[in-house]
C-alpha cells in the first residue's frame, strides 16, 4: 500500500458494519443477542473483512423503542452484559484490528431517565429546563401541531404538573433541550466516557434533531404527502428538524472527540481521531452542511439514498453525481444499503439484484455501512400480528412501516435456533434460514457471503477502489457505470440494475475482468462494447 492510503484515516478507507446487538448473536440461550455474542463472532467479521463494528445501543433501556430509549448513558443493559463485557468486546476488536464505533442517542433519553425522572418531578426542580416543557394550548391540548415520528401529538401531557413534555419519538423518550447548557456539558461528558474506553467513533442517532424552533411554531402542512411514508410526514419539519443552530451542537459533539484525541487520551496504539458519523435524512445539498463549513462537525453524514431512491439506474445515475457534485472541497463521500429501520436490500431488489447493489456499496466513493445480513442477502421475515415487537408497527399497523422484518435474528446456521441461540429467538427466523445462513454460505465460492468476501478483499488490495477518485462512465438504459482510479491505477466498475442484456460502449479503453457478480468472467479481456447480462455487474482493471 502506498503512503497516501497507510495514511488517509480507516474511516476513509475501510467498510462499516452495523451490528443489531439484538439480532446478531446470543450466548446465554434468553433468546436476545447480547455482547458476549459479538464477541464470539469477531473472528467471522475479520475474517469477513470489514474494518469496523458499529453496534446499536446496548445501554440501560426499558426497551421501549428497543434501546433507542437510554436509561443510562454509561452503562450496559444487563440483557446485553456488562461494562466488563464491551471492554473486553473492545479489546478483543482491536487484537483484530477492527474499530469499534458505538450508537450516542443525545436527542431524547428514556422517560425512565433519571433526569426526566427529576425533571418531571416539579416545575421548580434544577432539572425542569432539561427538557421541553411547555403549557397546554389556550383553549387546552397540546402546545402546537407537531407531530411525533412514530404517530400522533409529538407533546404528551404530564398531569401532576399540567405542562406537556414534547418527544419526537414515543412518549417514552422525551426531547432533551440542547439549548440548555447543563445538557450539553452532560452529554458531552457521556462521549468522553465511551472514548476513556477506546472507542474509534460514534453513530449520532437522529443528529439533525437536535434543536427544535425557539418560539415553538407550528409546522405547516405538507402537500401531497403519503400516510405510507409515516404519520409525521403530513407536516413540513420546519420547526422541528435541521434548525440552523444545530451546527454548533455538531460542531460541539467534534470539539469533544478532536480535543479528546490531542491530548492524547486515545489508549495505546490508537493514533487516528474517533470518527463523527450522524444519521441525517435531508436532502443532499442540505444533508453536505453537516460536513461544517469548515468540515468542523460530522465526519461522515450518513448517506441514505440507496435507502430512498427507486432501483432504477437513470435515478441512480444522477443521484450519484448530485451528491459527488454537492460534497464541498474536502469531504469525504459514504452510501449506506441497509439499516435496522428500513426493508433489506435483497427483500427491496431480489436476490440477483441484491449482488449487484452489494458491488455498488463496495465500489463507490465513499466509506460504505454494511447491514448484518445483507452480506449473505438476507430478506425481511414476515412477523404475524401475534409476534409484532416494533412500536412503529403496533401505531401504525399493516402499512408497512414497522421494523421488525429487517431486525431478525441473523441465521449461522441451519436448524431451530439457526446458530443465533439455544433458546427462543426474540423475532422468528426467516423461513430461507435452512439455505440463506452463514454456515451454508461460508465454502460456497457462488453464495453472496462469497462475493461480499471477494469484493471487501479487491477493495482492501486495490486504493483506487477504497480512496481514489470517481468519474462516471456514460451509460444508458438500465446500466450504471464509473471508474475509481488512484495513482496510475485505473478500474471500471458496470452494473446492470436490470434482468436484460445491456451494453456499454467502453470507447478506446480496454481492461480484464477482476470480479463479476456471476463469478465467471474473471479473467476475460474487455474493449470496445462489454455486455452485461441481466443483474450482471463487472469490475474490470483498465489497461
Ligand atoms: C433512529 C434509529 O435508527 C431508530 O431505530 C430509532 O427508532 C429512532 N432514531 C429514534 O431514536
Ligand atoms: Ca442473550
Amino acid at each position: 500500500m502506498n503512503r497516501r492510503v497507510e495514511t488517509a484515516p480507516w474511516w476513509r478507507r475501510g467498510v462499516v458494519y452495523q451490528v443489531y446487538p439484538r439480532s446478531f448473536q446470543d450466548s446465554n440461550g434468553d433468546g436476545i443477542g447480547d455482547l458476549p455474542g459479538v464477541r464470539q463472532r469477531l473472528d467471522y467479521l475479520a475474517w469477513l473483512g470489514v474494518d469496523a463494528v458499529w453496534l446499536s445501543p446496548f445501554y440501560p433501556s426499558p426497551m421501549a423503542d428497543f434501546g433507542y430509549d437510554v436509561a443510562d448513558y454509561c452503562g450496559v443493559d444487563p440483557i446485553f452484559g456488562t461494562l466488563a463485557d464491551f471492554e473486553a468486546l473492545v479489546e478483543d476488536a482491536h487484537a483484530r484490528g477492527l474499530r469499534v464505533v458505538v450508537d450516542f442517542v443525545p436527542n431524547h433519553t428514556s422517560a425512565r431517565h433519571p433526569w426526566f425522572v427529576e425533571s418531571r418531578a416539579s416545575r421548580q426542580g434544577p432539572r425542569r429546563d432539561w427538557y421541553l416543557w411547555r403549557d397546554p394550548a389556550p383553549g387546552g391540548g397540546p402546545p402546537n401541531n407537531w407531530l411525533a415520528h412514530f404517530g400522533g401529538s409529538a407533546w404528551t401531557l404530564d398531569e401532576r404538573t399540567g405542562q406537556y413534555y414534547l418527544h419526537a419519538f414515543l412518549p417514552e423518550q422525551p426531547d432533551l433541550n440542547w439549548r440548555n447548557p447543563d445538557v450539553r456539558a452532560a452529554m458531552h461528558d457521556v462521549l468522553r466516557f465511551w472514548l476513556d474506553r477506546g472507542v474509534d467513533g460514534f453513530r449520532v442517532d437522529v443528529i439533525w434533531h437536535l434543536l427544535k424552533d425557539e418560539q415553538f411554531r407550528d409546522n405547516p402542512p405538507a402537500p401531497d404527502s403519503d400516510p405510507r411514508h409515516g404519520p409525521s410526514r403530513a407536516l413540513l419539519p420546519i420547526y422541528t428538524t435541521d434548525q440552523p443552530g444545530v451546527h454548533e451542537i455538531v460542531r460541539g459533539l467534534r470539539r469533544v472527540l478532536d480535543e479528546h484525541a490531542r491530548r492524547g487520551d486515545r489508549p495505546a496504539g490508537r493514533r487516528d481521531a474517533p470518527v463523527l458519523i450522524g444519521e441525517i435524512y435531508l436532502p443532499v445539498e442540505r444533508l453536505v452542511r453537516y460536513y461544517g463549513e469548515r468540515l468542523d462537525e460530522c465526519h461522515l453524514p450518513f448517506n441514505f439514498q440507496l435507502l430512498q431512491l427507486p432501483w432504477r439506474a437513470d435515478a441512480i445515475r444522477a443521484a450519484i453525481a448530485r451528491y459527488e457534485a454537492a460534497l464541498p472541497p474536502g469531504a469525504w463521500p459514504n452510501w449506506v444499503l441497509g439499516n435496522h429501520d428500513h426493508h433489506r436490500i435483497a427483500t427491496r431488489v431480489g436476490p440477483a439484484q441484491a449482488r449487484v447493489a452489494a458491488v455498488l456499496l463496495l465500489t463507490l466513493r465513499g466509506t460504505p455501512t454494511l447491514y448484518c445480513g445483507d452480506e449473505i442477502g438476507l430478506r425481511d421475515i414476515e412477523v404475524p400480528p401475534a409476534l409484532v415487537q416494533d412500536p412503529y408497527e403496533r401505531s401504525c399497523p399493516g402499512v408497512g412501516l414497522g421494523r421488525d422484518p429487517e431486525r431478525a435474528p441473523m441465521p449461522w446456521g441451519g436448524g431451530p435456533g439457526a446458530g443465533f441461540t439455544t433458546g427462543r429467538p426474540w423475532l422468528p427466523r426467516g423461513a430461507d434460514a435452512a439455505t440463506v445462513n452463514v454456515s451454508t454460505q461460508r465454502d460456497d465460492p457462488a453464495s453472496m457471503l462469497a462475493l461480499h468476501r471477494r469484493l471487501l478483499a479487491l477493495r482492501r488490495a486495490e486504493p483506487a477502489l477504497a480512496v481514489g477518485t470517481w468519474a462516471p462512465v456514460p451509460a444508458d438504459g438500465d446500466v450504471v457505470a464509473f471508474v475509481r482510479a488512484h495513482e496510475g491505477r485505473r478500474f471500471l466498475v458496470a452494473l446492470n440494475l436490470g434482468a436484460r442484456l445491456q451494453s456499454l460502449w467502453l470507447g478506446p479503453a480496454r481492461g480484464g475482468v477482476v470480479l463479476g457478480t456471476h463469478l465467471d468472467r474473471e479473467g476475460e479481456q474487455v474493449f470496445a462494447t462489454l455486455v452485461l447480462r441481466g443483474d450482471e455487474a463487472v469490475v474490470a482493471v483498465l489497461e
